[in-house]
């Protein structure tokens, strides 16, 4: 395991202003002033209500949209300034995974495609058979058997294959940083708790991963430390403990309190685990 806690990624004031309406006239503010910091090792959850800004988050930190103000580095580099082969090695380190699976993959062609999209692009010269065995590598971590999902259609999979297949994609590249937009909202209760559990052992792993969710429970579950937004502001930030065991906005209290089931959930989730 890489060491915890050095800093990789840097978020410093980062902002997004939208252009909305006619042409552009209207502006919306989506994520005002945002800072925190994620290391190796570390798990950050980004908490929220729909509309609070944390998908433009992930989307900027993946360089999938530019920030409108403040700066994001990853190992002391600035992200918007990376062009070509600088920005292509970013993605060796960063990737996303979102909320639908269904909608990253093509329908029309095998769901194992994805993999070969990664290889023509990163791995030109890897040979077929060296190349088989980093994706049975990259699908045993995330615990799907190869032929339970190579030679497959998207619909021929469930979303929580499809989902660890993104998540298995993602480690072909030896990434640092995975981005995960909610994750495990789509999943069925049962393929939840896998999900939970790759994560946990990508972490172990060393691996830093900024969990973004409406659910105060996983988010509880999972991270190291949690950020709060609320209107695309910060409303609190510290390490999950502090926040969940003695949070000092009214509106992170507001937001437990909305979640009476928070520690049967935790439980439940306990009882899962155990019974593996
Ligand atoms: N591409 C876009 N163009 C204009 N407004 C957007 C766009 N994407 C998101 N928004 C707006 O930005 C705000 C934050 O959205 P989002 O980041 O998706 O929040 P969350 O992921 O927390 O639900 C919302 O008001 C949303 O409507
Ligand atoms: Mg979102």
């Amino acid at each position: 395991m890489l060491e915890g806690g050095v800093t990789m990624l840097r978020l410093e004031g980062v902002s997004k202003v939208y252009r909305v309406g006619a042409f552009g006239g209207r502006k919306r503010d989506a994520v005002r002033d945002v800072s925190f910091t994620l290391g190796a090792g570390e798990v950050v959850s980004l908490i929220g209500e729909s509309g609070s800004g944390k998908t433009t988050i992930g989307r900027m930190i993946l360089r999938l949209t530019p920030v409108s103000a403040g700066t994001i580095t990853l190992d002391g580099q600035d992200v918007s300034a990376l062009r070509g082969s600088r920005l292509k090695s970013f993605y060796r380190k960063v990737q996303g995974v979102f909320q639908d699976p269904f909608s990253s993959y093509n329908p029309v062609f095998k769901a194992d495609r994805v993999f070969a999209m990664i290889r023509s692009a990163y791995f030109p010269g890897v040979s077929d058979s060296d190349w088989r065995a980093k994706v049975a590598e990259s699908l045993a971590a995330v615990r799907l058997r190869p032929d339970a999902v190579l030679d497959k259609y998207p619909h021929q999979l469930s979303g929580g294959q499809l989902q660890r297949l993104l998540i298995a994609r993602a480690l072909l590249l030896d990434i640092r940083l995975l981005v995960a937009d909610e994750v495990i909202s789509m999943l069925d209760a049962s393929t939840r708790i896998d999900v939970l559990n790759l994560l946990g052992d990508l972490k172990e792993r060393g691996l830093g991963i900024l969990f973004i969710t409406h659910d105060l429970a996983l988010g509880n579950y999972l991270s190291d430390q949690t950020v709060i937004l609320r209107g695309g502001e910060v409303v609190e930030q510290g390490p999950t403990a502090d926040v969940f065991g003695s949070p000092q906005h009214p509106y992170t209290r507001q937001l437990l309190a909305s979640v009476p089931q928070l520690h049967k959930k935790w439980s439940e989730v306990d009882a899962e685990l155990a019974q593996r």
